[in-house]
């Protein structure tokens, strides 16, 4: 694992977006896995900049999001179609064929989630994969568990999850209780993988993650069996490290 301590917030977006104008330069057709979440609001803000001066272009570039909720439209502010479209899509010159998000409205869950590890398997491997991490360690929406879920999956939210993105909505009742989410095998499948984390709310998880044994009640620290693995944190959530 390659740890990046920075200054603050607005570096970690500065060195996140590097990461990322450098494989949509280096590759000629490029796979990219996207979090949301609201951490990496200030890369996109930057791969979005960069995409304006003309710098850099999405025009063969294929993404693939970590998540999403089941039983939110898209049209719904909280959904993380509507987050990647008002925060990057619909910014950038990328085809809306190459742009993939699980449908958490989709009918029957399994089969889509099914599709979707298919889609990825067949278009991928992921040339990059960036992530954020939940305060109890999930990455996607892989939640802390007694074992490691592989491929794309149906997740039943934890309490301290759907009570740390309430912030979001309206009230707590809105917050979906399941979601659509990459399994812990289908993260590792990707090439390289970008960890953000801001603050010092996230110092004690990324203490666990890096340093401590790896454990599915960690989902995180299973990062650290990757080959190509950087963690970028800013200096409060290095904290512990
Ligand atoms: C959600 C997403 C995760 C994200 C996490 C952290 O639960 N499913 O992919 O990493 O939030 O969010 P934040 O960056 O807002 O702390």
């Amino acid at each position: 694992m390659k740890i990046e301590v920075v200054k603050n917030y607005d570096e970690i977006s500065k060195l996140g977006a590097k990461y990322m104008i450098d494989v949509l330069r280096n590759e000629e057709k490029v796979v990219i896995g996207l979090p949301t979440g609201s951490t990496p609001i200030g890369m996109y803000k930057i791969i979005v900049e960069e995409y304006k001066k003309g710098n850099i272009t999405f025009n063969n570039a294929k993404t693939f999001n970590l998540d999403e909720y089941i039983g939110l439209e898209k049209t719904n502010t909280n959904s993380y179609y509507y987050f990647m479209n008002s925060n990057l899509f619909s910014h950038i010159d990328i085809k809306n064929e190459n742009i993939n998000i699980p449908n958490g409205m989709a009918k029957n869950i399994k089969e889509e989630c099914n599709n979707y590890e298919k889609r990825l398997k067949e278009q991928g491997p992921m040339d990059i994969l960036f992530l954020g991490i939940g305060q109890n360690g999930h990455i996607g929406f892989n939640e802390p568990n007694d074992y490691f879920e592989t491929n794309t999956y149906k997740v039943s939210l934890d309490e301290s999850t759907v009570n740390a993105n309430a912030r979001f909505f309206d009230k707590i009742e809105d917050v979906p209780t399941s979601a659509i989410t990459m399994g812990i095998k289908t993260i590792l499948s990707a090439k390289k993988i970008v960890l953000l984390a801001s603050g010092e709310s996230k110092a004690e998880t990324i203490k666990q993650a890096v340093n401590g044994k790896v454990t599915p009640m960690v989902p995180a620290s299973v990062l650290q069996l990757h080959q190509d693995v950087t963690i970028i944190v800013d200096e409060a959530a290095a904290k512990y490290l």
